[in-house]
């Protein structure tokens, strides 16, 4: 692999530096190319720009890869815990027993909120969807804690509170949207567990762990840790460059995740199936009208800016809804109809040659569906799976010695320079 890419501009020759990575990417550094040439580069929509070198999540888009840390995400789902799998992202390696207990009980400890936060949620509007209110109140959490003089304690802290109290943030928003008695977390239950009984334990009907809702959980969780430098996590990345605390970026990164192009195509995917039953259309019919140039219907849960094959996570979540249903002998037409929806796509043309496979989202809804989660709390179960990947992205940004202020440039395409017009020239007196 030569050193140096060169560009040639009006015959001068420009030696740009190459960067490969770990596992033979390619970049071509241009760091300096404006201050040595007057150019920049334009690549709208980044598909084709790295913002930063990155240890923590590899992808292979042509061969459907994912690893955490090396680590293939295959064999985590298979044997980790989600809260092993958060460590292993924000840490850089598996925990010992010791530092695993030790981080159980911390993220118990710190499990509950503030009291006062549930009159936020109780003058939030009704049917505010809950990414919003997710959004709104892990930036308020910031409110409650006054920073500490050290540095890497408060960092430390606001991480477990972070990961301790998103849970509980998020089922108290379902239980407050339902008029119902908010459930505090209990030190007994481990954190998938504690998450499940907040949402769905009450007064009159006790919530029965079900060891297999927990396992589809815990899978799903595992999958959504981490995703290298997608949208939500460079906006935590962006956000976090200009040293706000950690609670504001992560706020920006819900925001980011809610959009249906990104994280909010789960429940985007449940709302297509939904229409497809209501309507009684055809496969064929639908996979036509994605197709349509003229027309902006997409396939929800198909297609992805990096995989050009199935996403590795799609095939694990294909694998819980069949496995969950079947455990709780259930079934859901909706996946059904994904399956139809997939083996239609998979031997159309168009989706071959536009390399669209499922990705993590057209089976994940069906899996929330079984374990009892509102079609517009999927994004934020999203969120909650997401957030050690984008702890584990901004600690590493804040602690690379070469980051500083995230700040693209532009082309300009605006009209040349132009003369102010007094009012009374532009509006002629009746
Ligand atoms: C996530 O980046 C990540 O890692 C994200 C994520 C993570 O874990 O963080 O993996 C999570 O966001 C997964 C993606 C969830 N979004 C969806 O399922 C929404 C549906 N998918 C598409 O909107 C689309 O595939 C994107 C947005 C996901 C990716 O689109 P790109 O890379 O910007 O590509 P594009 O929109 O320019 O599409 C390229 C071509 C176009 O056709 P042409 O104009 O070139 O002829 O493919 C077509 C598109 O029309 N196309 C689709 C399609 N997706 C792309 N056609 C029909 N149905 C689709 N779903």
């Amino acid at each position: 692999m030569p050193e140096y890419a060169e560009l040639n501009i009006n015959g001068k020759k420009h030696k740009l530096p190459v960067v490969l990575g770990t596992e033979g990417e390619k970049a071509i550094d241009i760091s300096k190319l404006r201050q040595d040439t007057g150019f920049i580069t334009l690549d709208v929509g980044y598909g084709n720009t790295g913002s930063c070198t990155s240890s923590i999540t590899f992808m292979d888009g042509e061969n459907g890869i994912l690893r955490y840390r090396g680590i293939p995400v295959e064999q985590l789902a298979e044997h980790a815990t989600f809260k092993e799998t958060a460590y292993l992202l924000i840490h850089g390696r598996l925990p010992t027993w010791e530092e695993h207990r030790q981080f159980s009980v911390l993220l118990n400890d710190h499990s509950l909120v503030h009291e006062d936060m549930r009159s936020f949620y109780q003058h939030y509007p009704r049917g505010s969807h809950p990414m919003g209110i997710l959004s709104a109140m892990l930036n308020a959490l910031k409110s409650f804690y006054p920073e500490l003089e050290n540095l890497e304690e408060e960092i430390n802290i606001t991480v477990t509170r972070l990961l301790a109290k998103i849970r509980t943030l998020a089922a108290m928003s379902y239980k407050i949207s339902r008029g119902h008695q908010v459930v505090y977390p209990r030190p007994d239950l481990a954190y998938c567990e504690n998450f499940l009984n907040m949402m769905f334990d009450s007064p009159v009907r006790p919530y029965k762990i079900h060891p297999d809702v927990v396992k589809a959980l815990r899978l799903f969780w595992i999958l959504h840790a981490d995703h290298e430098q997608n949208c939500s996590t460079s906006a935590v990345r962006i956000v976090g460059s200009g040293r706000v605390n950690l609670y504001a970026a992560i706020s920006a990164g819900i925001a980011a995740l809610w959009g249906p192009l990104h994280g909010g195509a789960n429940q985007a995917v449940v709302e297509m199936l939904e229409n497809i039953q209501n309507e009684g259309s055809s496969i064929q019919r639908v996979i036509e009208r994605a197709k349509d140039k003229n027309d902006p219907y997409r396939l929800m849960g198909f297609g992805h800016r990096v995989y050009k094959t199935y996403d590795p996570r799609a095939k694990i979540m294909k694998n819980i809804c069949d496995t969950l249903l079947s455990k709780l002998t259930t079934q859901d037409p909706f996946l059904e109809i994904a399956k139809k929806l997939e083996a239609v796509a998979l031997k159309d043309d168009y989706f071959i040659e536009h390399n669209l496979y499922p990705n993590v989202d057209f089976y994940s809804g069906i899996v929330l569906r079984a374990i009892g989660i509102p079609t517009n709390m999927f994004p934020v179960m999203f969120a909650i799976g997401r957030l050690p990947g984008w702890i584990a992205q901004w600690l590493e940004s804040m602690n690379d010695p070469n980051w500083k202020l995230c700040r693209p440039r532009q082309i300009y395409t605006g009209p040349k320079i132009t003369d102010y017009v007094p009012f009374e020239q532009r509006y002629k007196k009746p």
